[in-house]
């Protein structure tokens, strides 16, 4: 299988420049051979399959991805329309046909296979994402522990903004549930720590997250109205993937829908595999990826591994008088300000944060280390601030 990175990498580079927790000693692929197999080629960095996911996984090779995000059909049921009783609008759900089942049974059954496809694709240390609702998150859960699979974590997806219950009769349905899993019990699976942490201003990631439904611009329309009925934020995404994966890597959705898992994919610098059955999603997928570039150099997608070096704040360099209050810094071409303030935080227009957060915020980008961001001009060259920090590292030893 060739695999080409966007950024004409081998795949097999993972993990180079991220903060992984690996553990578990590594097992030897256990899956069993694919059928017919294919060679994907993810030279732009991602593919779209249109047909039956559990077809197009059989076709595909064993081992062959790093991450599955899966937002498979509900099985909601819904057969009555769902009127607003103050003014019997209709509510928006999903009632395609991609969501029918006709017995609890038949989406057993379902759930199995595609999830038994997506143990076989996946390499020995890949993990699984998979998001559902009250009505079918536990079926999902019991099953994929039946195949096999280690349930890691259980995410609790709190919406900021969830649709209320219109007839009043339950509680508000305020919340998605994620079951995150290895592949197997002793999977080595990936799980960058750090940058989890940074992305939650320094502390632990719970399993909690608060998010807001998709809406505003983010929102998919087609002649006004939704252009998918279950289109994810892209917050929820860039988490998942950005927690359980490394550059280069290959992410597979097997039930694609408008692109979401594409489009951060695309974003955060890893590959993308999409099937989805309905011509008209994945026109609307391909439309939106066209859209859709990299963030920024792999340097602001990665976070580097925590070093055995003691930690020096950069307010050691206020303190020192090395890098003075009020004192301006830039990016390496200047493009980028933020002047330095006696707390060791930075500035920039109206955004104050730590040297990392006023990076990532200057360049719209998720993360970024401030150490090798910023400099410091000092007789007419842009010193970069790694270098203050490595004077100060040499005398602590
Ligand atoms: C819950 S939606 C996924 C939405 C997606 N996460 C997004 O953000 O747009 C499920 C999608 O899977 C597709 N689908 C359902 N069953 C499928 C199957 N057996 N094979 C391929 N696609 C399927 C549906 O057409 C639908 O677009």
């Amino acid at each position: 299988m060739t695999i080409v990175t966007p950024m004409g990498r081998d795949t097999k580079l993972k993990d180079k420049n991220t903060a992984t927790t690996k553990t578990g000693p590594r097992k030897k692929g256990s899956a069993s051979k694919g059928a017919g197999v294919k060679t994907l080629d993810l030279k732009d960095g991602g593919v779209i399959l249109q047909g039956e996911c559990l077809k197009i996984m059989a076709s595909l090779p064993d081992a062959s991805v790093d991450m599955v995000f899966a937002d498979p059909p509900y099985n909601l049921q819904l057969s009555a329309e769902l009127l607003r009783p103050n003014n019997q609008s209709r509510v928006d759900g999903v009632k395609d046909d991609w969501d029918q089942f006709e017995s609890f049974r038949a989406y057993d059954k379902f759930t199995t296979a595609w999830l038994g496809e997506a143990r076989r694709l996946l390499k020995p240390d890949g993990s699984l994402w998979v998001i559902g609702s009250y009505h079918n998150i536990f079926r999902v859960g019991a099953t994929l522990q039946d195949l096999g699979f280690w349930i890691l974590n259980d995410v609790i997806w709190r919406k900021t903004n969830p649709m209320p219950n219109f007839r009043g009769r339950r509680f508000t349905n305020a919340h998605e549930t994620l079951i995150w899993c290895a592949r197997d019990k002793d999977s080595r699976y990936q799980f960058n720590y750090e940058a989890m942490k940074n992305l939650n201003d320094d502390l632990q990631m719970r399993s909690d997250w608060l998010l807001p439904l998709c809406t505003g611009p983010e929102r998919l329309k087609k002649d006004g109205k939704k252009a998918h009925p279950t289109q994810k934020p892209e917050s929820l995404l860039h988490r998942a993937i950005l927690a359980s994966t490394g550059l280069g890597d290959v992410v597979l959705d097997p039930f694609f829908g408008s692109g979401t898992t594409g489009a951060v994919a695309k974003k955060l610098g890893r590959q993308y595999v999409g099937i989805e059955r309905d011509p008209e999603y994945i026109a609307l997928a391909h439309q939106r990826l066209a859209h859709v570039s990299q963030f920024a150099e792999d340097e602001m997608l990665t976070t580097p591994a925590k070093r055995s070096e003691p930690r020096i704040p950069f307010g050691w360099l206020v303190e020192r008088g090395i890098v003075k209050p009020g004192a301006t810094l830039t990016d390496h071409r200047g493009r980028h300000q933020a002047r330095v303030r006696a707390d060791g935080t930075l500035i920039s227009a109206d955004f104050k944060g730590s040297i990392h957060q006023v990076g990532a915020h200057v360049q719209k980008a998720p993360a970024c280390n401030g150490w090798q961001f910023w400099h410091k001009e000092e007789k007419g060259q842009r010193v970069v601030l790694d270098v203050y920090r490595q004077k100060l590292r040499a005398e602590l030893h």
